[in-house]
């Protein structure tokens, strides 16, 4: 992943970038650099760790470097190499006249670094980034041409990469280029910014070109040059970016992950407004640019996303089976792309992604895109490289989600499903008058339950300082809430590093069981419908190997209290939309239980909340 900035005018650079940093944190903190070009020689910073620590260690020398005005930055999320100084970006060719900073993944690193080796070049650090920077230098040795090195170069570079580069024989020069990682250039007056997002530059302009794959822009203050890999001038197409600069806050909440949470009531409301106007008046969903006869003669769809965006999908292909009895498979796109797949014209791909982002979920629908299939695509980023790619776009309209661990953004996806498949109900009146009423009713009544959950939060605290020091936990449901026993699991695994795991109940007794103990806490998510039955009696059957039981239920079944040491009850709910209430607790609960050991909530190691890598 990784995030990068660059920035080419007349005013200081170094806040520029260190604020843009800032807006890209949620692509990665293992460390970060800026590199500022200054009268006669080029100054590299870095630090490892959050970008407070970059702060830090520019302090000290403020004075010297705020003449600077041009310069490039990195936040950095660590793939080849550990997250040390060393490996930091910006990196430097051996005199430390060229230097860059790149996101993606160079997959041929290895035998460039033997090949420039070979040359003389030493390496310094274990990325396959450096290799790059020796690269273009080599390429620039024999040009004198800058752009033209950044050109050659990435004839000779496998993989994924945005890059910025600038070198110390011009003053007032950057060159940018990409392929398969997201980077766009903002347009000031006499000036250009370079980000891998649009947060990291709105604040200073709305205008900005997107970079397509192998385009190269030479960017100096007043000028932007556009050329495509064989080095002729392309047409550059500038766009109005349909967004406002938000200050992020977190409104007196403790942690944004807490904030989102709370936010979700008003979402659901948001996202229904225009979309559901009375129970008994039809969805409107204009979005999906599908034309009714097809959508009614769909028999086959496919949902691909990752983390959480997947579990939505899970609950999303429940559903459509459910309202519309149109087969929906469900695979995780990094599955997806690297195997013979059966997607043709008349499959409807379904590509769900919180950022819009995530490579392996873009990959994925360019596949199928290739061939021919009608690509949906629900996101919180209608501005995002997915969007793009999209024949019917669904935004969430979640709000910037700011804690890695997604809360709003599922609960909005949830939604958008919601929608989705009781607006292709219709067409197909595939659900009865009378049905499609009460459903309709029911998903009206969503946010003020919601509301009630988040009113009184003491129980889910206590059951979280009751469970806080277990090292593992077991979430077990079936049907429609099995998505929901995982997406509770991941919560709690991403932020508190317990190892948490979701399983469909009935396959509790074909292996699971046996880690079952006195130690062991197994969380029911004990909806009442189809499956209430069944699922009671797979947690007896936990309960009888001693386990510690926790209820999340909606039933008020007396047997319970013998059953369940903690119960956590939500408002009674219509079991097809009982994923949408389960799922508040569980967030709260991961919350509570991370919070109570002192973990780092919005950016818990090891992750980022983009990931633009395969
Ligand atoms: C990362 C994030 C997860 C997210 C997943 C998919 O792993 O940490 O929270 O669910 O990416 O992201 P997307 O933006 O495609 O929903």
């Amino acid at each position: 992943m990784c995030g990068i900035v660059g920035y080419v005018g007349n005013r200081p650079v170094v806040d520029i970038l260190l604020d843009g940093l800032e807006q890209l944190e949620y692509r990665g903190y293992d460390s970060s650099g800026v590199a500022l070009k200054l009268e006669d020689e080029i100054k590299v910073y870095k630090a490892e760790g959050k970008l407070i620590n970059l702060r830090n260690t520019l302090k000290p020398h403020i004075s010297e470097i705020m003449s600077s005005t041009m310069g490039i930055g990195h936040i950095r999320w660590a793939t080849h190499g550990a997250p040390t100084l060393l490996n930091a970006h910006p990196h430097t060719c051996n005199c430390g006249n060229l230097v860059l900073v790149h996101n993606g993944i160079i997959e041929n690193y290895k035998e460039l670094r033997e090949k420039l080796s070979a040359k003389g070049c030493v390496f310094r650090s274990q990325t396959d980034t450096e290799a790059v920077a020796h690269l273009v230098a080599s390429k620039y040795a024999e040009t004198k041409d800058l752009t033209e090195a950044v050109r050659l170069a990435a004839q000779e570079i496998e993989g994924a990469y945005a890059l910025c580069v600038m070198h110390n024989d011009y003053k007032n020069t950057l060159v940018v280029t990409k392929r398969n990682a997201p980077l766009l250039v903002g347009i000031g007056e006499g000036e250009f910014y370079v980000a891998s997002d649009v947060p990291a530059i709105i604040k200073h302009t709305k205008k900005a070109l997107y970079l397509n794959d192998n385009q190269i822009a030479t960017l100096t203050p007043d000028k932007m040059l556009l050329i495509d890999k064989d080095g002729v001038e392309v047409p550059q197409k500038i766009e109005l970016l349909p967004w406002e600069p938000v200050a992020l806050s977190k409104m007196g909440y403790k942690h944004f992950m807490l904030k989102e949470i709370h936010e979700q009531p008003d979402v659901i409301r948001n996202i229904l407004v225009g979309k559901l106007h009375a129970p008994d008046e039809p969805i409107i969903l204009n979005e999906v640019k599908l034309n009714k006869d097809t959508l009614k003669n769909l028999n086959r769809i496919q949902i691909i996303a990752c983390g959480t965006s997947l579990h939505a999908a899970m609950v999303g292909k429940y559903l459509i089976e459910s309202f519309c009895g149109i087969a929906v498979d469900v695979e995780a796109s990094s599955e997806y792309i690297y195997r013979k797949t059966v997607t043709d014209a008349h499959t409807l791909v379904i590509g769900v992604s919180q950022s819009g982002e995530t490579a392996d979920t873009l990959t994925a629908i360019k596949q199928a895109k290739a061939k021919g299939s009608h690509i949906l695509i629900i996101t919180n980023r209608p501005d995002s490289a997915m969007a793009r790619e999209a024949d019917s776009l669904v935004p969430v309209n979640a709000g910037i989600e700011v804690s890695v661990a997604a809360t709003k953004s599922y609960t909005a996806q949830l939604m958008a499903f919601y929608l989705l498949a009781l607006y292709m109900a219709e067409i197909k009146g595939s659900v009865e008058n009378s049905t499609m009423t009460s459903l309709k009713e029911e998903m009206m009544l969503l946010p003020q339950k919601i509301d009630q959950i988040l009113a009184n939060t003491d129980d889910v605290q206590k059951c979280a300082r009751a469970f806080a020091n277990t090292k593992d936990f077991i979430y077990i449901a079936r049907g429609i809430n099995f998505p929901t026993a995982l997406e509770g699991a991941l919560k709690l695994k991403e932020i508190s590093y317990i190892n948490a795991t979701g399983y469909p109940a009935g396959e509790l007794k074909h292996g699971p069981i046996a880690m079952l103990d006195e130690t062991m806490p197994v969380l029911s998510i004990l909806m009442k419908g189809s499956v209430y039955e069944k699922l009671l009696s797979n947690s007896e059957e936990a309960k009888a190997r001693n386990a510690r039981m926790i209820a999340l239920t909606n039933s008020s079944d007396a047997k319970l209290v013998d059953l369940f040491e903690h119960i956590l009850y939500v408002p009674d709910v219509q079991e097809l939309f009982s994923p949408l209430i389960a799922i508040v607790p569980l967030q709260l609960l991961a919350y509570y239980i991370a919070e109570f050991l002192g973990k780092d909530v919005d950016q818990p190691r090891n992750l980022a909340k983009s990931v633009t890598v395969e």
